[in-house]
């Protein structure tokens, strides 16, 4: 499906981009530290800060700063033991990046729907296939459909809201298998109280130029294992084993976020709550602006969630508001509003085929349905309104400005 601009095309004036980054504290003060004094690369006491703080603000033991949140997901898949012809479970409705971290493995997505109130990973669907769809064998779980190991779970806080962990967590103690939480959405957003991000054996978070908080691109991979995440920074920077003769006994990677990269994540996480809390009145804005407008719909709040609120997306109901959600994004770039549909689902995307599809029509439906907002931290409430009015004046018959 094609969209009539591309993200990133240039903006005329009055053009509300979809999400921009905000960088106005001490981004240019750190930076300048590190230019000043060459700490430049991958080594540097801003590097250690990041993770220390992230740590902290997780309330999580260990922390790992990676070159992005793919990266981030890679490393934790392998450290779940991940490997080649085993399968991950995860949902089809998120950007790619987690199937991709699969894929490199050798590993293969099985694919499950999402929640339709919630939009994430569909626990009971999961449950199922463990259940119904594996047999045991030798302490392992066999895929029935494709004879291959399922090793892990892959949950996505999708949209900033946390996904809903526990009965997941459950599913994997019940399994024997690892979870891994896909939390580069969702930092600063909280499961029953509990930071997104610590939520699984292993997190990963991203810091790439549309995040709550970037670094340009980076990534964290979080845990609680000490030995885990020596294993991580070891793996992360090319896998030494006598970082003087050269000596390296297995493949690593070259994964390591920079001490400029990290001293930008310093100064932007000294702004995480302000940002926060601007994406979450964002999205209350819009909910309220556009409560009433005929086919517009919102994924609902959960409960135990406290959404980070990363992006704002509306369901389009065409029947209802009397045009699709392609039909609306093509009506609001002529007024210069960048928005953007939800993700291809997983299932559907010819780069995976061949991955375990357990059925995912809700995807398929909020796929169709949804499109996601401007939603930068710097949004104005003037810019704010116009978008809300734009959309609103797009329904069939009749305009809420009028
Ligand atoms: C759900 C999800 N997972 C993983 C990633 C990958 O993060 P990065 O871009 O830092 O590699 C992203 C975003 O980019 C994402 O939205």
């Amino acid at each position: 499906m094609s969209t009539p601009f591309e993200p990133g095309a240039p903006a005329g004036e009055g053009f509300i981009p979809l999400c921009v980054p905000e960088v106005r504290g001490n981004e240019w003060t750190y930076v300048k530290e590190c230019l000043d004094t060459g700490w430049v690369s991958s080594v540097g006491k801003y590097v250690t800060r990041f993770e220390e703080r992230i740590a902290a603000r997780l309330g999580v033991g260990q922390a790992v700063a990676f070159t992005s949140g793919t990266a981030a997901l890679h490393v934790a898949l392998l450290l779940a033991g991940v490997g080649p012809g085993d399968e991950v479970v995860l949902p089809s409705l998120t950007f790619i990046a987690p199937a991709f971290a699969v894929r490199y493995l050798g590993a293969w997505p099985v694919l499950a729907d999402v929640d339709p109130r919630h939009w994430q990973m569909d626990a009971e669907q999961v449950g199922g296939f463990l259940r119904q769809g594996c047999r045991q064998e030798g302490g392992q779980i066999i895929n029935r459909a494709t004879g291959r190991r399922v090793k892990a779970l892959l949950p996505v806080d999708l949209m900033g809201h946390p996904a809903d962990m526990d009965p997941l967590m459950e599913l994997a103690s019940e399994f024997g298998l690892t979870v891994v939480e896909d939390a580069t959405e969702s930092l600063g957003g909280l499961y029953k109280g509990r930071p997104a991000g610590r939520l699984g054996h292993i997190g990963a978070l991203s810091f790439n130029g549309n995040k709550v908080i970037t670094t340009g691109g980076g990534g964290m991979l979080v845990c609680d294992d000490q030995a885990l995440a020596q294993r991580a920074r070891y793996l992360s920077t090319q896998a030494k084993d006598d970082p003087l003769e050269y000596v390296h006994c297995q493949v690593g990677y070259n994964y390591r976020l920079s001490n400029i990269q990290a001293a930008m994540g310093c100064a932007q996480l000294e702004s995480l709550d302000d940002y926060v809390a601007a994406k979450q009145r964002i999205q209350g804005a819009y909910r309220e602006g556009l409560a009433g407008v005929p086919g517009i719909g919102f994924m609902e709040q959960a409960p135990w969630a406290l959404s980070a609120c990363w992006m704002s997306a509306v369901l389009v109901d065409p029947a209802a508001h009397g045009q699709d959600s392609r039909g609306l994004l093509g009506a609001l770039h002529g007024q210069g509003i960048q928005t953007r549909p939800l993700w291809q689902p997983l299932h559907q995307s010819p780069a995976l085929a061949g991955s375990h599809n357990l059925g995912c029509p809700v995807s398929e439906r909020l796929h169709s349905q949804g499109l996601c907002l401007p939603c930068s931290v710097g949004l104005t409430p003037s810019d704010q309104e116009r978008v809300i009015l734009a959309i609103a004046a797009g329904q069939g018959g009749g305009s809420r400005a009028a």
